[in-house]
């Protein structure tokens, strides 16, 4: 018994984490200008427990949209259990269920207060202009009715499996879609995204980057962090928003206000670059390669900073080969590596460094400290501090 759950608990992706309504208001209210007269499409959505669908369902008319499109992928555990919004009287498929699509075109304020409801909704899909259809297929992101679906729309909102994302991603950028979507931090790290950060193609949202974000999870999932009217909930500390859409963040220019110095900001040993700890202490002085933390690319004004790379193996070429040994705790493993695994090092300071030294050179015995997680940017204008 105790076997089949550890096993279950392996399996419970992030995949089936549901966004709450509130984290989508946050996010989308710095986009109502882009939403204007548009298509949006929520291809990862069941109409019955997204809170994607009815953000925009509700903000219809209030956004200037065009239409509304949503796809919901027919193995989605939670489907008509959790968020149950409306009950509209149409055929709808039920545990034997089926992918379907819902369209969305017309969204009367059938109430006239000024206000569209949820009764609006029901109302809304009860009206002949605005159909709920069965889809041929299991309404996977990439079956070809939904992409071509996606190929009438606009703007690709929502919170999309998270195994799939690169693939997700890459999709809507090869069919020149713009998008809003809830990721990982640990995505900007996959070569395919980087690359499009490299590209100016995708940038991080508006929603501050650090704070994470609670979704809900199926019932029968073991791990969650709270229960909000008898709702499992699970936090993602490193969950982030990502779009292709102007975010006013990355047209502002970073004020760097410290002085370079070599003591202060020493060379990596296998690349020619500085290392900066924090991306506010980039120096307003330097203009050569600097190897800054991943979190920078939240402040990234392309403007102001090239990317060059990521600090790791298959990104950059390490300007050394050394043979090192591996420490624990400072101390030898009687284990070899070539160029510290793979990142990049610098010499082990004990004055500064918290850590205790992670590799030592089999020839010298020279102390190193690893670098994790680092990319290489450069300034654009090396004149302008
Ligand atoms: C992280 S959940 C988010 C659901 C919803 N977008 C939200 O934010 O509440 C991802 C959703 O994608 C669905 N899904 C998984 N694989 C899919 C695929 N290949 N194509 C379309 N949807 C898929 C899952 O069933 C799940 O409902």
């Amino acid at each position: 018994m105790a076997t089949k759950l550890m096993d279950k608990a392996k399996k419970e992706k992030a995949d089936e984490f549901y966004t709450q309504l509130s984290d989508i208001e946050n996010e989308m209210r710095y986009y109502k200008e882009q939403f204007k007269g548009k298509i949006i499409f929520c291809n990862c959505d069941d109409p019955y427990e997204s809170n994607f669908f009815k953000y925009f369902a509700l903000n219809f008319n209030h956004l200037g949209l065009k239409k509304l499109i949503a796809t919901c992928y027919d193995s989605s555990p939670v489907a008509f259990t959790q968020l149950s919004l409306f009950n509209c009287g149409k055929s709808i498929p039920n545990k034997n269920r089926r992918a379907y699509k819902i369209e969305i075109t017309e969204v009367s304020d059938f109430n006239a207060d000024g206000a569209v409801d949820l009764s609006d909704v029901r109302y809304l899909l009860q009206n002949k202009d605005n159909t709920l259809t069965l889809l041929n297929g299991d309404g996977d992101f990439r079956s070809h009715e939904c992409v071509e679906l996606l190929k009438q729309s606009d703007i690709v909102v929502t919170n999309p499996p998270f195994s799939l994302f690169r693939e997700y991603v890459v999709q809507i950028i090869e069919n020149g879609k713009d998008f809003i979507l809830i990721g990982n931090t640990n995505a900007l790290t996959y070569k395919e995204i980087f690359k499009l950060f490299k590209e100016n193609k995708i940038r991080t949202g508006n929603t501050n980057f650090n704070v994470g974000m609670y979704f809900f999870v199926p019932d029968d999932y073991l791990k969650f962090h709270k229960i909000v009217d008898g709702k499992k909930m699970v936090r993602v500390s490193t969950s982030c928003w990502f779009t292709s859409l102007p975010v006013k963040k990355h047209n502002e220019y970073l004020t760097c206000y410290k002085r370079y110095s070599p003591e202060e900001y020493p060379q990596y040993e296998n690349y020619d670059a500085i290392n900066i700890d924090k991306y506010t202490e980039i120096p307003y002085d330097y203009d050569g390669c600097m190897g800054v933390p991943i979190t920078f690319l939240d402040k990234y004004n392309p403007e102001q900073f090239e990317i060059v790379a990521l600090g790791i193996v298959g990104s950059i070429d390490f300007s050394s080969e050394k043979r090192m040994e591996i420490l624990k705790d400072g101390k030898g493993t009687g284990t070899f590596t070539i160029n510290a695994k793979g990142t990049l090092y610098k010499k082990y300071n004990p004055q500064v460094d918290k850590k205790p030294p992670a590799f030592k050179d089999a020839e010298t015995g020279e102390l190193y400290s690893s670098i994790y997680a680092r990319i290489i940017i450069r300034r654009r204008n090396p004149n302008e501090n």
